[in-house]
This record gives C-alpha cells, sequence and structure tokens, in this order.
C-alpha cells in the first residue's frame, strides 16, 4: 500500500506541535493541527505567525511564502478532520496513557492506509503501537526542538512496522529538507539516551550544591562548548518531559544510573515546568532569565 502525503493531522498544539506544523507548512503540505481548546489552538495559531514573521525578517523567506505557508494551516479542536490526512502525527504530552487514550479517539477517523506517528521522545514504539488498529502503519518520527532550526529526525520502527511505512517516511522527512537517522526502539532512542542523562546529572550537581545554576551552565557552555548550558536546555525541553524521559529509561533499562534527580521531580511537583510555565531553573517573568538557585 504506498501512501502519497499531501495532507498532515497534527494533534498536539504544544511546542512541538507547532513546530512540526509549521515545518510541514514551509514545505507544502497541508495540515490540520488540533489540540483540545480553542485557548491552546489560538495560542498555536500565534506563535507560528510570530516565527514566520522572525524568519521573514531574518530574510530566510519572503512575505509570499510566509503567507503561504499560513494559509496551508488549518486550526480547530475536531478530530474528525483527521480522516482526509494520509499522515497523523501525535505530538501531545510525553505520557504513555494519554497517548493511548488519544489513539483510541483518532484512529477511528483514519483512512486504512493512513499512517499514525508519534514525536515521543523515549516511550516503546512497538508499545504505542500494539494500542492502536494499525501497529504496521505506526511509527516513531521523532523532530528535535525547535523543530523548524534542527536538522535532524530520528526514525524509529516497531516490532511490526511496514517497510513500506518506514520509506514513505524516509522521503517525507527528507522532503522537510531534515537529515533522517534510523533507531531501534529502545527506552529514549539515540538522541535522549545520550543527552537526558547529561541533564539529569546537572540537576543532581545542582542538587548535591556543587554549583548554582549560573555555574553550571556557564561552566558547559564555556568549559564544553555546548550552544546552551544544561539547565537552560532542561527548561526549554520542558521539566515535565525531561523527568518522564527520565522515568522510561529507569524503568526501561532498569540501571540506578538513570534515577531521575530527587529535586527534578520536585520541581515538576512544583508545576515549574520551565520556560512554558515561565519558571524552571531560570525565572522568565522578568527582562532576562533569572537564576532561581
Ligand atoms: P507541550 O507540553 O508543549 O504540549 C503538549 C500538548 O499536548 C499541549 O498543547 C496539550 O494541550 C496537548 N494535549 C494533551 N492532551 C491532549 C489531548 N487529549 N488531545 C489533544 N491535545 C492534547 O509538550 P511538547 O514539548 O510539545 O511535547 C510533545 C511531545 O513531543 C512529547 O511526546 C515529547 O516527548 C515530544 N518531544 C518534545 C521535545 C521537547 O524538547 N519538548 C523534543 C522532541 C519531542
Amino acid at each position: 500500500m504506498n501512501t502519497k502525503i499531501n495532507k498532515v493531522g497534527v494533534i498536539g498544539a504544544g511546542q512541538m506541535g507547532i513546530g512540526i506544523s509549521q515545518v510541514c507548512a514551509t514545505s507544502g503540505f497541508d495540515v490540520n493541527l488540533v489540540d483540545i481548546n480553542d485557548e491552546i489552538v489560538d495560542h498555536a495559531k500565534n506563535k507560528i505567525e510570530e516565527s514566520l514573521q522572525k524568519l521573514t525578517k531574518r530574510g530566510k523567506i519572503t512575505e509570499d511564502e510566509k503567507t503561504f505557508a499560513l494559509g496551508k494551516i488549518k486550526f480547530g479542536t475536531d478530530l474528525s478532520v483527521f480522516k482526509s490526512c494520509q499522515l497523523v502525527i501525535e505530538a501531545v504530552t510525553e505520557n504513555e496513557d494519554v497517548k493511548n487514550n488519544i489513539y483510541e479517539k483518532i484512529c477511528p477517523f483514519l483512512n486504512d492506509s493512513a499512517i499514525l506517528a508519534t514525536n515521543s521522545s523515549s516511550i516503546s514504539i512497538t508499545r504505542l503501537a500494539a494500542q492502536t488498529d494499525r501497529p504496521e502503519r505506526f511509527i516513531g518520527v521523532h523532530f528535535m526542538n525547535p523543530a523548524p532550526l534542527m536538522e535532524l529526525i530520528e526514525l524509529i520502527n516497531g516490532i511490526a512496522t511496514d517497510e513500506e511505512v518506514y520509506k514513505t517516511i524516509f522521503d517525507f522527512v527528507t522532503s522537510l529538507g531534515k537529515t533522517p537517522v534510523s533507531s531501534e526502539d529502545y527506552p529514549a532512542f539515540i538522541v535522549n539516551r545520550i543527552l537526558l542523562p547529561m541533564i539529569n546529572e546537572a540537576v543532581y550537581t545542582l542538587y548535591e550544591g556543587v554549583g548554582s545554576v549560573a555555574a553550571i551552565d556557564i561552566s558547559m557552555k564555556l568549559g564544553a562548548h555546548h550552544p546552551m548550558g544544561p539547565l537552560e536546555l532542561a527548561d526549554f525541553i520542558g521539566l515535565d518531559t525531561c523527568l518522564s524521559i527520565m522515568q522510561v529509561l529507569h524503568d526501561g533499562l532498569a540501571d540506578t544510573k538513570y534515577r531521575p534527580c530527587p529535586l527534578l521531580v520536585k520541581y515538576v511537583e512544583a508545576g515549574w515546568l520551565g520556560k512554558k510555565t515561565g519558571r524552571g531553573f531560570y525565572d522568565y517573568s522578568g527582562e532576562k532569565p533569572k537564576p532561581t538557585r
């Protein structure tokens, strides 16, 4: 069953769903972006407009290309729009129950030939696929953050994924101007298997009082030439997402080296999820982010 992708559905209009929709629209695909309420969807629309405006100002795209991309995206809360999509990318909260619940709701709307993809950062593709009506047409398509700027996409087959689906998605992400890399279906795949333990270690370094937030981030920027400090990066990813990934690594690999730092757990319990909630390891309420410890 060869699938020609013209229209892409995206469920979850958080930071990743927004970026993925923008990338697809800029590359000429029609997009339906869906979330649970109008407020979230309106916010997503503003964010995409802002982002395209920035790219226009920097001369990366023309005014016409901006208008073209914006015209390609339809925003809403109705799942039945996925009927006409050949590919639906799920980018909801990194929580297995939330994702399974979404699949149950959207699968009845999908064409038999439609491909369902998850942008999950860490959860088993095989296990997620098994909860759907189409394990052979289910695949992991892991965009990096921010999706419009990052070149890489990890592709992860579940045990049942059809080779034809992999090939279709490989061509699709290539047409977005991205570089696909194939990862086996192990907890957190390649990038986050390496990146998240480093971030978790930075939180331990803070927790144990080895250094302050500023000292840790400056050290890794100037001492290891990382473009962002690990705590700044954790805030950018979202501390809830960081914690979920560490939990998946810890549960899936059963090694204590992946134990989530208790301070990371506390921040998430407090609702301090990073940039998206205005507070994490930095406070974002002022003009400049201010370290909180
Ligand atoms: P986010 O917290 O910014 O957005 C999640 C969105 O899902 C929210 O808008 C929420 O309203 C929506 N949602 C939750 N339940 C829903 C439902 N039942 N129906 C419709 N929408 C629902 O999270 P973010 O960062 O965009 O992450 C989304 C996915 O992308 C996760 O699986 C995450 O692991 C993955 N990811 C995240 C990256 C990051 O740096 N934050 C990077 C790459 C992948």
